[in-house]
């Protein structure tokens, strides 16, 4: 089979190593060259992914079978008419289009399937953010309608900060729209992304649950499995259940949960591998995130998915801009034991950019917090240089 991947990072580079694992052809397509999963694929395209006419160019060109998306910023309402050529949108066009605005996702979820979730109001314009601050009260967290990584995302304490998060939001808008979603915050005592795999002719799977530690938009520690009850958890695999029924199609989900004390409440998705994800890397499941993807877009059945071991993933970050990062600790990180690590090959590097992980895994009885503390400190001995 032929898949074309939409978005070459480091999920689409584990995705494709899988993939070729198996026979299948890929082909990458990310806006800069030798972006990492370029580095393993068959051939690869580089477009700017939002428009649909070059899009539509490479499809035509390639005639693939599946068409993978790895990032939200594409122009995913393209989906619909290549879902009607005949070709796979994974996991469906309305997952990926759905999840790429908050809106279309979060009425999906809280109006027509009654999910928990953070109350919410939406403003076009900072008058009507006010008017949504009055609503859902103080706190509340202000998020562009179109973003990704916490880009353009702050939280409103007081009065005085209203403007504020509103041209931050305008400022970290993608695409066309500018819009914001307002929504209270929610005072939860831990979050979890529960991986759902949605199969063609067999049922839907779950992860055991994966708890994460998030700082500027994005993840720093992931650990798997998550502690959690067993009705909270029952419950959030209610609702992944539903909304990943909702969405239609086949392949693993990521779907994200606040922990609170009144009970679990839905965040959003991804209709793919997810970041926190990267912890089965170590090692923690039969199937990693990215194994499991390929198997449900394939129709290869899934008997079951198995808890191997106790693991947790910790970024590596870069520091600084870099158009040829080099690394040290590498010999050091790998000296420890139980410990694994990804260095992604990211041409660039700028302050904060994801450029590796630390994996380490534990037996199924060594408490998750010593395993995250290891995995911080494997981290924390490679350097990125610039
Ligand atoms: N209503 C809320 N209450 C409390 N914390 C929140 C709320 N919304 C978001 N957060 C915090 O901000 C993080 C990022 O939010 P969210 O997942 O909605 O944004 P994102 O930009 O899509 O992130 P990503 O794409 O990296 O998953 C959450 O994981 C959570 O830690
Ligand atoms: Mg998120």
């Amino acid at each position: 089979m032929k898949i074309l991947l939409l978005g070459s990072g480091e999920l689409g580079k584990e995705f494709t190593i899988a993939a070729q694992r198996i026979g299948q052809t890929v082909i990458a397509v990310d806006s800069y060259e030798n972006a990492p999963a370029m580095q393993v694929a068959h051939g690869f395209e580089v477009i700017n992914m939002l428009d649909g006419e070059a899009l539509d160019k490479i499809v035509a060109k390639h005639q693939p079978d599946f068409i993978v998306p790895e990032i939200e910023a594409i122009r995913t309402e393209r989906f619909y008419d290549y879902e009607k050529q005949g070709i796979t949108v994974v996991p469906s066009a309305k997952a990926a289009n759905f999840t790429m605005n908050r809106k279309a996702i979060r009425d999906l979820a809280a109006k027509e399937l009654g999910l928990k979730t953070a109350n919410y109001r939406y403003a076009t314009t900072a008058k009507e953010l006010q008017k949504g601050v009055e609503a859902v009260g103080m706190p509340c967290v202000v998020k562009p309608l179109m973003s990704s990584s916490g880009k353009g995302q702050s939280t409103i304490k007081t009065e005085a900060d209203v403007e504020k998060a509103w041209n931050y939001a305008v400022e970290g808008s993608r695409g066309d729209v500018v819009e914001v979603i307002v929504e209270a915050f929610v005072k939860f005592n831990s979050e979890i992304t529960l991986l759902t795999v949605v199969q063609n002719n067999n049922p839907t799977l779950f992860c055991p649950p994966i708890g994460h530690r998030q700082e500027r938009g994005d993840y720093q520690e992931s650990w798997q499995p998550a502690r959690i009850s067993d009705k909270d958890l029952y419950e959030a695999q209610d609702m992944a259940e539903k909304v990943t029924e909702a969405l239609g199609g086949a392949g693993l989900f990521g779907v994200e949960f606040f922990l609170a004390d009144d009970g679990v409440y839905f965040s959003e998705l991804s209709p793919r591998p997810h970041d926190t994800g990267m912890v089965t890397l170590a090692g923690t499941q039969n199937f990693n995130e990215f194994e499991l993807h390929l198997r449900a877009i394939m129709s290869l059945p899934i008997f079951e998915i198995t808890l191997e071991k106790n693991g947790a993933s910790a970024v590596i970050l870069a520091s600084e801009n870099s158009t040829n990062p080099s690394y040290t600790g590498i010999t050091e990180i790998a000296s420890l034991p139980r410990t694994d690590f990804r260095i992604f090959g990211k041409p660039t590097s700028r302050p904060y950019r994801r450029m590796g992980v630390a994996l380490v895994n534990d037996t199924l009885e060594t408490p998750i917090e010593e395993v995250v503390e290891k995995a911080k400190k494997a981290a924390s001995l490679v350097t990125v240089h610039s």
